[in-house]
C-alpha cells in the first residue's frame, strides 16, 4: 500500500488516471486515497482491517489457514439484474434485453447520489488486469472503491497493483470502474460489519458502452462490486470485442486430454447457477483411464483470432467466485481442495470449531452453528445455514486440476463451443450443429428452466449464449456479429448443445450428470477430430448409444433413447416460441435466424411424432 495521500502522490504517471483519481475523490470525499500496490503484506494488513472493522472472522487456521468469514447485509445477497443499467445514447442499442437509461440523465442522478459518498471511509484505487498481463487479449481496469472487502477479493481474482500500473504506463488505456457501498460514515459515527445502501432503489450498477465506464453504487456483494468480473469482463468486453473483432463470453474453458496426451480445448456457456464450476472442474469416471480435464476459467472467456487464424482463448480472471452450497467431494472435490487454504468464504455456516459449513458440504451437519445471519442454528431448525448464493473466493493456482497452460498470454485454441440450458423436458442429452449459422442460432435459442422453488413453478426463460444478463449492447448485434466471427477465422470450433436435466415421467433426472459428463465431452472432442460417428436428426448430429462410451456405467439402453428422443409437437412449439423471442428484435435480427428457424419447422414437420434414434439389434 502506499501514498496515502490523493493523486499528485499517485504511483502512475498517466494522466488520465491521475486526473480521473482526483476527480473522483473531489467527488466522493473520502477521508484518504489509498493506491493498492497488490503485494501480499497489503493483502494480510487488509486482511487484518477487515477482521478489526468486524466484517470479517479469521477461521481456524488449522483447518483453514489464512481464510475468512464475511457476512454480508442480508438485503445484499447477490446481483441486482433490476438496477443494472446499459447507457448507450440510443435506446436501441441497448436493445430490448437491457434496462436502458439515457446516459445524459444518468450522470445527473450518479453524481447526485456519488457526492460525499465516501466521507468518514478510505478510497482504494485498484489497477487490475484481466488476462495474463501483457497478453494481446488482456485488457486493463482501475477501479475506484471504498470497500476493503472489494481490494481483497479483486486481488485474488484479478491481477492487482504495482505490475499492472507498469503495464499500463504513461498513455496506456485502461477502463474506469467507480464503486460505492454508499454508506458514508459522519464524524463519529460507529461503521457496520457490512456497510452499503439498504434502499434497492438507490442502488446502480451502470455500464456506458460507448465510453467504456462503469459506476456500481449501493452493494458490496459479487457481481455488482468487484467490477472485473461481470461488469468489466462481460457487459463492457462484449461492447470491446464487437468494436474489435472478438468475442467476450460467459463461458468455462476446459481442456480434455485423451489418454495418449492430445488436448482438445472447449469453451462451455451455461446459465448462472448450472454447475459451470463442477463441470470446469470435472474428473472423469475410473473407467474412462487416461482422461484427463484440466481448467483454464470456470465463468469467463475472452476468445480472439490468432495469427494462424484459428480462435484462442483466455480466462481473464484468476480466482474462482464460486457457489458454495452444493459444492462437496463428490460433486466438485477440485474446488473443495481449492478452498483449503487462502480463501475468502461469503455468507457461509461457521461452525464451533472455527470451519465453514452449507448445505450439500457432506451428510452430516454439524450439531451447532452460527448461521449466515450470526444466529444459533442446529439441524432441522428450518433455516439455511448458508445463503443459497453464498459465495468461496480462491484463486485459481490453487486447484489440482489447473491447467500448465492457463495464463499463456496467447490462450488455448478452441475446438467446440458447447452450449447448455437446465430443461426438464425435450430436449436431448446432446447434438451437434449442422453448420455454424445453425449453432449460433442454437445457443441464441437457449433456454433454461428456473427453479421451482425461485418462482413457483419450472417456467423458462431463454438465456441467450448464457448472456442474457451479461451482453452490453442489443443482443441481435451480437448474434450478428457471432455469425460474422465464424465468417472469419478458419476452421471455425464445432458447435454442440447439451442438456444434463432431462427428466422422465417420474419426475427423476434421466442421466447421472457429474464426472459421467465426460462421456459426452468425450464423444464431442471425437467429433472435432473427424473420429466420432453421428446420425442426422431433425435437430442436428446425433450420437448413436454405441458412438458414447460406456465402460464402467450400467446405464439402460432404452434410457438413452428416451433421453434423447424429439417430438415433434414439442419441437414445433418450441421453434414458434423462437418466433416470440426473435420478435423482439424486429428488424436487426439477422436474416440468417428467420432462415433456420424455417428449415428447422420443416425438417420436424417431416418427422415421425416421436423421433428417435435407431435401435441397435
Ligand atoms: C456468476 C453468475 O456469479 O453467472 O457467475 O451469476
Ligand atoms: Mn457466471
Amino acid at each position: 500500500m502506499s501514498n496515502k495521500s490523493n493523486a499528485p502522490d499517485a504511483p502512475t504517471r498517466n494522466p488520465k488516471l491521475v486526473a480521473w483519481v482526483a476527480e473522483m475523490a473531489a467527488i466522493c470525499k473520502p477521508e484518504q486515497v489509498v493506491w493498492c500496490d497488490g503485494s501480499k503484506k497489503e493483502y494480510d494488513e487488509m486482511c487484518d482491517l477487515l477482521v478489526k472493522g468486524g466484517t470479517f472472522i479469521r477461521l481456524n487456521p488449522e483447518k483453514r489457514p489464512n481464510c475468512y468469514l464475511a457476512r454480508s447485509h442480508p438485503s445484499d445477497v447477490a446481483r441486482v439484474e433490476e438496477r443494472t443499467y446499459i447507457c448507450s445514447a440510443n435506446k436501441e442499442d441497448a436493445g430490448p434485453t437491457n434496462n436502458w437509461a439515457a446516459p445524459a440523465e444518468m450522470r445527473t442522478t450518479l453524481k447526485g447520489v456519488f457526492e460525499g459518498c465516501m466521507r468518514g471511509r478510505t478510497m482504494y484505487v485498484i489497477p487490475f488486469s484481466m488476462g495474463p498481463i501483457g497478453s494481446p487479449i488482456a485488457k486493463i481496469g482501475v477501479e475506484i472503491s471504498d470497500s476493503p472487502y472489494v481490494v481483497v477479493n479483486m486481488a485474488i481474482m484479478t491481477r492487482t497493483g504495482t505490475k499492472v500500473l507498469e503495464a499500463l504506463g504513461d498513455d496506456g488505456f485502461f477502463i474506469p470502474c467507480m464503486h460505492s457501498v454508499g454508506a458514508p460514515l459522519a464524524p463519529g459515527q460507529k461503521d457496520v460489519s457490512w456497510p452499503c445502501e439498504g434502499d434497492i432503489s438507490r442502488k446502480y450498477i451502470v455500464h456506458f458502452p460507448e465510453t467504456y465506464e462503469i459506476w456500481s453504487y449501493g452493494s458490496g456483494y459479487g457481481g455488482n462490486a468487484l467490477l472485473g468480473k461481470k461488469c468489466l469482463a462481460l457487459r463492457i468486453a462484449s461492447v470491446m470485442a464487437r468494436d474489435e473483432g472478438w468475442l467476450a463470453e460467459h463461458m468455462l474453458i476446459m481442456g480434455l486430454q485423451a489418454p495418449d496426451g492430445e488436448k482438445t480445448y472447449i469453451g462451455a456457456a451455461f446459465p448462472s447457477a448450472c454447475g459451470k464450476t463442477n463441470l470446469a472442474m470435472l474428473v472423469p469416471p475410473k473407467a474412462l483411464e487416461g482422461w484427463k480435464v484440466l481448467t483454464v476459467g470456470d465463468d469467463i472467456a475472452w476468445i480472439k483470432k490468432a495469427p494462424d487464424g484459428r480462435l484462442r482463448a483466455i480466462n481473464p480472471e484468476s480466482g474462482f467466485f464460486g457457489v458454495a452450497p452444493g459444492t462437496n467431494m463428490e460433486s466438485n472435490p477440485n474446488a473443495m481442495l481449492s478452498i483449503q487454504k487462502n480463501a475468502i468464504f461469503t455468507n457461509v455456516g461457521l461452525t464451533d470449531d472455527g470451519d465453514v459449513w452449507w448445505e450439500g458440504m457432506n451428510n452430516n451437519p454439524p450439531a451447532h452453528l452460527i448461521d449466515w445471519k450470526g444466529e444459533d442454528w442446529t439441524p432441522g431448525c428450518g433455516r439455511p445455514a448458508a445463503h443459497a448464493n453464498a459465495r468461496f473466493t480462491a484463486p485459481a493456482s490453487q486447484c489440482p486440476c489447473i491447467d500448465p497452460e492457463w495464463e499463456n498470454p496467447a490462450g488455448v485454441p478452441i475446438s467446440a463451443f458447447v452450449f447448455g440450458g437446465r430443461m426438464s423436458k425435450d430436449m436431448p442429452l446432446v447434438f451437434q450443429a449442422f453448420n455454424w449459422a445453425h449453432g449460433v442460432y442454437l445457443a441464441a435459442t437457449m433456454g433454461s428452466e428456473a427453479t421451482a422453488a425461485a418462482i413457483g413453478q419450472a417456467a423458462m426463460r431463454r438465456d441467450p449464449m448464457a448472456m442474457l444478463p451479461f451482453c452490453g449492447y442489443n443482443m441481435a448485434d451480437y448474434f450478428t456479429h457471432w455469425l460474422n466471427v465464424g465468417r472469419r477465422v478458419s476452421n471455425p470450433p464445432r458447435i454442440f448443445r447439451v442438456n444434463w436435466f432431462r427428466k422422465g415421467e417420474d419426475g427423476k433426472f434421466l442421466w447421472p450428470g457429474f464426472g459421467e459428463n465426460m462421456r459426452v465431452l468425450k464423444w464431442i472432442v471425437d467429433r472435432v477430430h473427424g473420429r466420432g460417428f453421428a446420425v442426422e436428426s431433425p435437430i442436428g448430429w446425433m450420437p448413436r448409444h454405441d458412438d458414447l462410451e460406456w465402460k464402467g456405467l450400467d446405464y439402460n439402453e432404452d434410457t438413452f433413447y428416451d433421453l434423447m428422443a424429439v417430438g415433434r409437437e414439442a419441437g414445433t412449439m418450441e421453434a414458434h416460441a423462437h418466433e416470440e423471442l426473435f420478435d423482439r428484435f424486429f428488424d436487426r435480427l439477422p436474416k440468417e435466424f428467420t432462415f433456420e428457424r424455417e428449415l428447422l419447422r420443416s425438417r420436424l414437420w417431416r418427422s415421425p411424432d416421436r423421433w428417435e434414434l435407431a435401435h441397435e439389434e
